[in-house]
């Protein structure tokens, strides 16, 4: 596959753009619907995090007549008839809907500058995704294992997170969010285990399939009990192991104690056209998987969180069925993230990627809670830095960055 040379509308269209309003990134019509690659940018069948959606238009051109009659569809049925939205004090509504549903929206996270430092942090690290041109006349390098025109800032990093960035590791200990995760886990004695987010170019007109981020192995029940009994997440008598619960208390304590969850921060309104994500309340506590996506209702086709505001975000438990949606807009959809675990997590499962510097910038609690993902002082964290679509790129530079320190 031959790389090419951008042309310079491209070039200025990389060099300028933003993610809030419109822009004339995406809807490369080059780029095939479902077309996936693996880990060298070779087209490779439906699979992984590439699952096909069966119902895509076949052109990728926003006023293509099948991209218009979806735009219509969505439309008239896209999101939850009224999300409900909580505001950052009231957090015992937020803990009872987060356990309720396996995820919650609270609006006025971040105030405006802190809005707008995110928005710099996601423009900026979208231009080095992007910075490739695209194998034969496409406008992008499509990320290995995704449908085309959506990428994570988390996989697409070379250290597979973003705490390198300051942007990303001055969200760490919120005055908004510190209370939430803490009346969510039950204690402020949670961890890090990184961040990064998603993203959904205009023209991303495939359907991501319902997946989970973490499929719960019930691992560690009678750790998870007594801490849920500690922290008076459940009420059950002191004397009684996990074996000797009866079911449904046993799968109270399940429920009660996601093993991770993520704060999905919202970067513009997320709207019907814009590829918002979607949520089935309550899956969070199910063992079937999620339905295929030719099986899929529409009721779960059109569950997306419309009506989620700039500087909102989304707690998710990650055991929650969820997905992308298609952006049929001409806006670019980003939803950065930070992902944590309870303090019963086993910490052998942490990967250092942050570097010490940027850890001795936090502040105390962040330094606290940051403290098993902190890489040594004078080591960089293995590929921190080298954003890649493809993962043999990513690869190489984290290769590359092991050797240098190692000599
Ligand atoms: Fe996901």
């Amino acid at each position: 596959m031959s790389e090419r040379e951008r042309p310079e509308g491209e070039r200025s269209e990389l060099e300028n753009f933003s993610i809030v309003g419109e822009t004339a990134i995406g809807w490369d019509a080059k780029t095939a619907p479902n077309e996936t690659v693996d880990e060298e940018g070779r087209i490779v069948p439906s699979g992984g995090f590439g699952i096909h959606d069966p119902r895509a238009p076949s052109r990728r051109v926003y006023d293509d007549p099948e991209v218009v009659a979806m735009r219509e569809e969505f439309r008239a049925k896209n999101g939850w008839k009224a999300i409900e939205i909580c505001a950052p004090h009231e957090l015992k509504r937020i803990a009872r809907i987060f356990r309720r549903d396996g995820y919650v929206v609270v609006k006025d996270l971040l105030d405006t500058e802190t809005l707008e430092r995110f928005r710099e942090g996601c423009t900026r690290v979208l231009r080095d995704i992007l910075a490739i041109p695209g194998f034969e006349g496409r406008k992008y390098i499509t990320e290995t294992g995704r449908l085309p025109h959506r990428y994570s800032y988390g996989t697409a990093s070379a250290s597979r997170h973003m705490m390198h960035d300051p942007v990303w590791a001055s969200m760490i200990d919120l005055p908004t969010t510190t209370p939430i995760l803490t009346e969510i886990m039950g204690s402020p004695d949670y961890f890090v285990s990184g961040g990064g987010g998603d993203l959904a170019l205009p023209g991303a007109i495939e359907m991501q399939h319902l997946h989970t981020d973490g499929i719960d192995m019930g691992a560690n029940p009678d750790v998870r009990l007594d801490y849920a009994r500690s922290v008076g997440l459940v009420d059950i008598p002191d004397h009684k192991a996990f074996a000797d619960l009866d079911f449904r208390t046993q799968r109270l304590v399940i429920e009660r104690t996601p093993p991770s969850m993520t704060i999905n921060f919202v970067m513009t309104d997320l709207t019907w056209e814009n590829g918002p994500i979607r949520q089935i309340p309550g899956t969070h506590a199910t063992v079937a998987s999620p339905p295929k996506p030719e099986d899929e209702p529409d009721w779960m086709r059109f569950a997306a969180l419309v009506g989620a505001p700039a500087g909102s975000g989304v707690f998710r438990d990650h055991r929650a069925w969820h997905s992308g949606t298609p952006n049929l807009s001409k806006e670019i959809r980003c939803l950065p993230n930070l992902e944590f675990v309870p303090p019963w997590h086993d910490e052998r499962h942490f990967m250092k990627s942050m570097p010490h510097d940027i850890w001795e910038t936090l502040t105390p609690h962040g330094q606290q809670i940051c403290r098993h993902i902190k890489q040594d002082s004078g080591v960089w964290p293995f590929g921190a830095g080298v954003m890649h679509p493809l993962a043999g790129g990513r690869k190489a530079a984290h290769k590359a960055s092991k050797e240098a320190q190692r000599n």
